[in-house]
Order: structure tokens, then sequence, then C-alpha cells
């Protein structure tokens, strides 16, 4: 299985720091943030990864990363040139996936300390659709919100992005896990008020398939994308890479 890690975005929520170098590459300890998610895609065995990233910093990439070698894994990059939200990205890693495949997809932002291993390995047999990971969070109504079917245990009837009554107290990580129909989905949604194609929407359209698997992570997850979560994702990844 091959991984794709979107690390576009401006992180306009941690300006002035985001003008200087790309959010992904800011410092969790000793490692620019995005070295994580690389870490947990090569623990689950999946070595070869798409990088999604913008203009700004592709440089720095290069510089720190080379060929991903030092790191176990095998790199690949794509420009992101427009910020059209998370959904236009992943349409960037259409070609480095090829028909029948399936794979995983993290936010470069999102930082957590499950191996994925065992979500991965369900998801192999699950034979078509997609998956998603799920947190229960304080404060639901800043994430996308599933809400469970009743009639289908283990699967995700809608879900709900950035709700003002969350109908659940969980968290729609930015992990996911796609089968190639994800391809024929994004270009199946139209732009939201705030102008991006959502991967909500992309998410929402295997739900009503009935299509739409969950798993709920087990250990600690954030979004890196505040200075707050910031501070969190600090503590929290300590010793998680040598
Ligand atoms: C995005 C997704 C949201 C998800 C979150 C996880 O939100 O749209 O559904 O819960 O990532 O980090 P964003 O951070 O882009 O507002």
């Amino acid at each position: 299985m091959k991984g794709v890690i979107l690390a576009g975005g401006t992180g306009t929520r941690l300006y002035p720091l985001t003008r200087l170098v790309n959010k992904h590459l800011l410092p969790v300890g000793r490692y620019p943030m995005v070295c994580y998610g690389i870490e947990r895609l090569r623990q689950a065995g999946i070595t070869d990864i798409l990088m999604v990233i913008g203009k700004q910093s592709a440089g720095l990439y290069a510089d720190f990363f080379g060929s991903g070698e030092n790191y176990g894994v095998k790199l690949n990059f794509r420009i992101q040139e427009s910020a059209g939200g998370i959904a236009e990205a992943l349409e960037l890693a259409e070609g480095f996936i090829t028909p029948g495949e399936k794979f995983v997809v993290l936010l470069g932002d999102n930082l957590f300390l499950d191996d994925l291993t065992p979500y991965v390995e369900k998801f192999k047999q699950q034979h078509i659709g997609a998956r998603v990971l799920l947190k229960p969070v304080d404060d639901p109504r800043r994430y996308g919100v599933p809400v469970f079917d009743p009639n289908q245990p283990g699967l995700i009837l809608y879900i709900e992005e950035k709700p003002k009554h969350p109908k659940s107290r969980y968290s729609v990580t930015g992990i996911y896990m796609y089968d190639y129909m994800v391809f024929s989905m994004i270009k199946d949604i139209t732009r939201s008020a705030r102008g991006e194609l959502e991967i909500t929407d992309v998410n929402n359209r295997y739900a009503e398939q009935g299509k739409l698997g969950y798993d709920i992570l087990k250990l600690w997850w954030g979004d890196a994308g505040t200075p707050e979560s910031l501070r969190e994702a600090e503590v929290y990844m300590r010793g998680v890479l040598p």
C-alpha cells in the first residue's frame, strides 16, 4: 500500500512563523512536524510516499529529506499551486496511485501516538470503500463530526463539518484510507462556501453508498495547527523519534 501526506496549506493560524517556513516543517521536538507522519507510515509498512507540498519551503523539503532514504522511505513530491482545500490537494495523487490500488492519506499537521498497523490491516480486509479514524475530543465543533449508522455497526451515516451542535463527541481525524474510487468522487463534488473542495464532502459520498468504515484511535491525537496545539504536540510526541 502507498501513502500520501498532504502538507500544502498556508498555516495562517500560526502566522507570523509560517510566513518564514511552511507549517509542516515547524519544529516538534528535534524534528520538523511532518517527520512524525512519515514515521507512522513507515511503521505500518508503507514506504512509498507522496508528499503534496506548497511552493513555499519546497527547497527545504528537498534539503532535509532528499530521497527519504535516511528515514527508511521513498519520497515523491508534488507541488500544490493553489489553496483549494484538502480534496483538491488529494487529487494531485492521481497518477501516483494506480487504478485498483488502495492507499492511506495523512494530513501533515495531524500528530498521534497510535501505531497505524492494525487499522491498515483492517482496511486491507475491507474490499471496497473508505475508512476514517476517529478520536473523542472536548470540542467536536472544531472538526468533522461523524453520525453513526444505527442499523449498520461499523459504518458512518454521514459527517458534519464543524457543526454548531455536534451529534457525537468524535472528531474525524486527518487519517483517511481510500480505494481508487476517491478520484472520481473528488471530480463529483463542488466547492464549499469557503471556496474549497472539502474532504468531508468526499467522505460523505462514500457514506451515502454505505462504504465508509471507521476505527477509533486509542492514544493521543492532535492537529498542530494553532500555537496551543503545537505546544501540546511537543509534549506528547516527545521520544517518538530518536
Ligand atoms: C480538516 C477536516 C476536518 C478534520 C480536521 C482534522 O479540518 O476538514 O473534517 O476533522 O481536518 O485535523 P481543517 O483543519 O482543515 O479545518
